[in-house]
C-alpha cells in the first residue's frame, strides 16, 4: 500500500492535473513549468484585514493622536498611587493622631496583642522585649524617631537587609494599625530579660512633639 501511494505522489508530481491547465504560466525553463495556483481566500482575506488594520494603527499612533507609552504609563502610575493612597485606612487618612486614638480603644490594643503573639513575638518576645528583632518598649528607635506613622511603616515595608520581614501584604489594614497601636501600649513596660537598646533614643515627649512640627531626624 505505501508503495503504490508513494507511486502514486510520484505521477502527480509531474503530470499537470485537466482542472489546472489554465493555470500553467507562459514559461519554460528546461522542461519545468510553473503552475500558477491562487491564494486561497481566507489566506488574502486575512492579509488584507492586517494590512489595513496595519495602516490604521500606525495612522493612530504615529501622527501623534494616540497616546505614547509614556502616556500610558504616567496614566497607570496615577492608578497606582490612587490606590496605594487608599490603602492603609480604610476608613478616613492613617496620621500619629488616628493611630494614637487607637491606643485609647482596649479592643484595638487587645487585637493588636493578639496579632503581636501570633506573628512578631517570634523575634520581639512575647512582652516586645526583644529577642532576635529589637525591644519595642523602650525610647531607642533603629527607624524613625516613635512616631506611630514610622512604626506602622517599618512594619508594613520591613528592613529586608536587616531580617525584618515586610508586613504590609500579610496583614490587613486593621491588624497593621492596631499591632502598631499594640507597641504603643507596651511603651515604657520595662519587661523583663529587655534586650539592650539598638538605634537612637527618642523619648515619647519628644516624639510627640516632633509629630505635631516635623518629622524627625
Ligand atoms: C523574623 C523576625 C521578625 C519578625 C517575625 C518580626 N520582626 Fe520586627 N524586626 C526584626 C528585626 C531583625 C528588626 C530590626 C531591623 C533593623 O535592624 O533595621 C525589626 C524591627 C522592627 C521595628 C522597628 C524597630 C526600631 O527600633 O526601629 C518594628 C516597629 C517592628 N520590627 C515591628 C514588628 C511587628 C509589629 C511584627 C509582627 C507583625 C514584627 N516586627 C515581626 C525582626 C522581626
Amino acid at each position: 500500500m505505501s508503495h503504490e501511494s508513494s507511486a502514486h505522489q510520484q505521477d502527480e508530481k509531474n503530470t499537470i492535473l485537466k482542472d489546472e491547465e489554465n493555470l500553467v504560466l507562459d514559461h519554460n525553463y528546461d522542461g519545468i513549468q510553473e503552475l500558477d495556483h491562487p491564494l486561497p481566500n481566507w489566506w488574502l482575506w486575512i492579509f488584507y484585514l492586517t494590512t489595513i488594520f496595519g495602516a490604521f494603527y500606525a495612522g493612530y499612533y504615529l501622527s501623534g493622536y494616540g497616546p505614547t507609552l509614556r502616556d500610558e504609563l504616567s496614566v497607570a502610575m496615577q492608578e497606582i498611587e490612587a490606590v496605594k493612597s487608599q490603602k492603609p485606612s480604610g476608613d478616613g487618612e492613617t496620621t500619629d493622631a488616628s493611630l494614637l486614638a487607637l491606643v485609647q480603644n482596649p479592643e484595638k490594643v487587645k487585637h493588636g496583642s493578639e496579632v503581636f503573639t501570633g506573628k512578631c513575638a517570634a523575634c520581639h518576645g512575647d512582652k516586645g522585649q526583644g529577642l532576635i528583632g529589637p525591644n519595642l518598649t523602650d525610647d531607642f528607635w533603629i527607624h524613625g524617631a516613635g512616631q506611630l506613622t514610622q512604626i506602622a511603616k517599618v512594619i508594613s515595608e520591613g528592613v529586608a537587609e536587616k531580617g525584618m520581614p515586610p508586613w504590609g501584604a500579610v496583614l490587613t489594614p486593621d491588624e497593621l494599625q492596631d499591632v502598631t497601636a499594640f507597641i504603643r501600649s507596651i511603651h515604657g513596660s520595662q519587661p523583663a530579660g529587655a534586650k539592650e537598646p539598638q538605634g537612637e533614643s527618642h523619648p515619647l515627649e519628644a516624639a510627640g512633639a516632633a509629630a505635631s512640627s516635623q518629622k524627625g531626624s
